[in-house]
């Protein structure tokens, strides 16, 4: 299956059209932005190991009844995808308290949550994708009441599926954000990444930040930290 017309260029990720109609082609780039793309830089690998990455993740899901828009990995950068339409909401799914939530709430980093918490933006850069509760998502028709219980119902059996998983990796799933999409039967699966850009991952037994807040806070060490994600999951 090969590339044809480009359809979109995103932050973090290409996307393009090929010859069968229901499928497209995601290419992921190096490229890093946080703050609504204020900052920008580049992490080496980083393309590759998000692919491969997203895709074990996918795969893992599927397996456990959760339906993704993943067909087949191309290449080291290159997956092929179900076409869909996004929904427009980022799902923010929470066990730990950190960044926006322990700055909004006044709570320190790394103080477990009760229970898990759900929160949705809605998917807008020139509003700086804004938190949105039910209520707005309904009156504004980004998804239905059905549709909204499926994401939430997934989201919540993902979080038990990667957290558990991630457990016996030496990895503390503190948090993470989701996209669904809708195939043309309309049919909701779960579509764009999981990987150290879209997760807040930290290594069980000494905290250390393996993900994105290495890049978004000057930390250091980001290649290193994506790369030990990387091996923990697959080996390598
Ligand atoms: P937050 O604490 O900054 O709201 O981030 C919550 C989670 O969502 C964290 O795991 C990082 C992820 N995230 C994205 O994937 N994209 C974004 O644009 C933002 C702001 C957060």
């Amino acid at each position: 299956m090969e590339k044809l017309e480009q359809l979109y260029e995103g932050k973090a990720k290409k996307v393009y059209k090929t010859s069968d109609p229901e499928l497209y082609i995601v290419d992921y780039k190096d490229d890093a932005t946080a703050f609504n793309g204020l900052k920008k830089g580049t992490i080496s690998g980083k393309g590759s190991i998000n692919n491969r990455v997203t895709n074990h993740l996918m795969k893992l899901l599927e397996k456990s009844g959760i339906p993704t828009h993943f067909v087949k990995e191309l290449s080291e950068r290159e997956t092929l995808v179900k076409k869909v339409t996004i929904v427009p909401l980022e799902v923010i799914v929470r066990n730990i308290a950190a960044g926006s939530l322990a700055k909004r709430l006044g709570i320190e980093e790394g103080v477990r949550m009760k229970s898990t918490v759900i929160e949705y933006c809605y998917k807008d850069d020139a509003l700086g994708d804004p938190m949105i509760n039910e209520y707005h998502i309904l009156a504004m028709e980004f998804a239905t009441k059905d549709e909204l219980d499926k994401i939430a119902d997934y989201s919540l059996r993902i979080n038990k599926i990667l957290t558990d998983y991630l457990a016996d990796l030496g990895i503390e799933l503190v948090d993470f954000k989701l996209e669904f999409g809708k195939t043309t039967d309309g049919t909701i699966v779960l579509a764009d990444e999981i990987s150290p850009d879209t997760c807040r991952f930290w290594d069980s037994a000494t905290g250390k930040k393996l993900d994105k807040d290495r890049f978004r806070r000057d930390l250091g060490d980001v290649e290193s930290a994506y790369q030990e994600i990387m091996k923990r999951l697959m080996g390598e």
